[in-house]
């Protein structure tokens, strides 16, 4: 079978993408196990912190009937210098597949081109497009669609930025990202996202007012404004990014029945005010849930 990846949200095609999502509910329907990926070993290795991913990937990848084996790098001789060629190399006499998280996207591709087998991309400095099939699962639920909603999603210019511009261009919504000038999303992650919009229905927008971008958006959506890997500028950042917090002001903008987004872990006070997350419109605990269907999904759709 040929080897598929997943280091970027398009490594989807636009109706695979609705397919995964479409198997995503079909799995949250029906949680029984499954053997689908019976004799399968899966890898995952860790670079950085994880609840959510680490823990809906292993489940999910028990409940399709593979094996995963959980590592973080400190435990691999990676951590100790052996290159990632010659990691990819071995781990492909082993593994079937691997899931990954770490700093620099190119880290994952090298990876991915030295080794036989798919990798998946567990979160990067770059993207986190396995969150985003989650959002996307989250979103349609709630909504009933995704074509025409608009997504405003406020705060630093990220990785889950990125693959929100991605994902949502690809679906036809309308994306709107309001950040602080100097934090935007990396321009051509927008350029490539608006070309894909003109072909879809969708827009993609980027404006350094809050409250334009969330002007009768659909979903609301932020994440922290320090990324794991840039702590040292947290405090810094506070002041800066305070008019992009998600709270009831910015809730009020948007459309009555907007729904708040948050890929966790947050920061109550800063990125989104308690009232907010905790509040009737928040999904966040169902977009958490929905990691694990999503990536079931996901993982099928590479390897079964
Ligand atoms: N949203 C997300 O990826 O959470 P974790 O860092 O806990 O995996
Ligand atoms: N942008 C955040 C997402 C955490 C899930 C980070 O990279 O730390």
């Amino acid at each position: 079978m040929e080897k598929r990846d997943y280091l970027t949200v398009d490594a989807l095609g636009i109706p695979e993408l609705a397919k995964v999502l479409d198997l995503a509910d079909e799995l949250k329907a029906d949680r029984r196990p499954r053997d689908d990926l019976a004799g399968l070993s899966i890898g995952m290795i860790f670079e950085k912190p994880s609840t959510r991913t680490r823990i809906s990937f292993e489940v999910g990848i028990v409940e399709l009937g593979a094996h995963a084996v959980v590592l973080s790098a400190g435990e691999l001789q990676l951590g100790r210098g052996e290159t990632i060629e010659d990691t990819a190399r071995v781990l492909s006499g082993y593994l079937h597949a691997i899931v990954v998280r770490t700093f620099a996207q190119s880290r994952l591709s090298t990876l991915a081109a030295a080794g036989s087998i798919p990798v998946v991309n567990a979160l990067s400095d770059f993207e986190h497009p396995c969150q985003v099939l989650a959002d996307l699962q989250t979103i349609r639920e709630r909504k009933g669609r995704l074509a025409g909603l608009k997504l405003a999603y406020l705060g630093d210019g990220n990785n889950v930025a990125h693959s929100l511009l991605r994902a949502g261009a690809m679906a036809g919504m309308h994306v709107a990202v309001g950040c602080p000038p100097g934090y935007d999303p990396i321009q051509q992650v927008v350029e490539a996202a608006r070309a894909v919009a003109a072909g879809t229905g969708g827009t993609v927008t980027v404006t350094a007012d809050p409250l334009a971008a969330a002007k009768d958006a659909d979903v609301v959506y932020t994440d922290v404004w320090a990324s794991m890997g840039q702590e040292d500028e947290h405090d810094a950042r506070l002041l800066l990014f305070r008019p992009f917090q998600v709270n009831a002001q910015v809730m009020e903008a948007a459309r009555p029945d907007a729904i708040a987004m948050h890929c966790l872990p947050a920061h109550r006070g800063e990125e989104i005010s308690a009232d907010v997350i905790d509040g009737r419109s928040s999904v966040v605990w169902t977009q958490a849930e929905n990691r694990l269907h999503s990536q079931k999904a996901l993982l099928l759709t590479l390897l079964a």
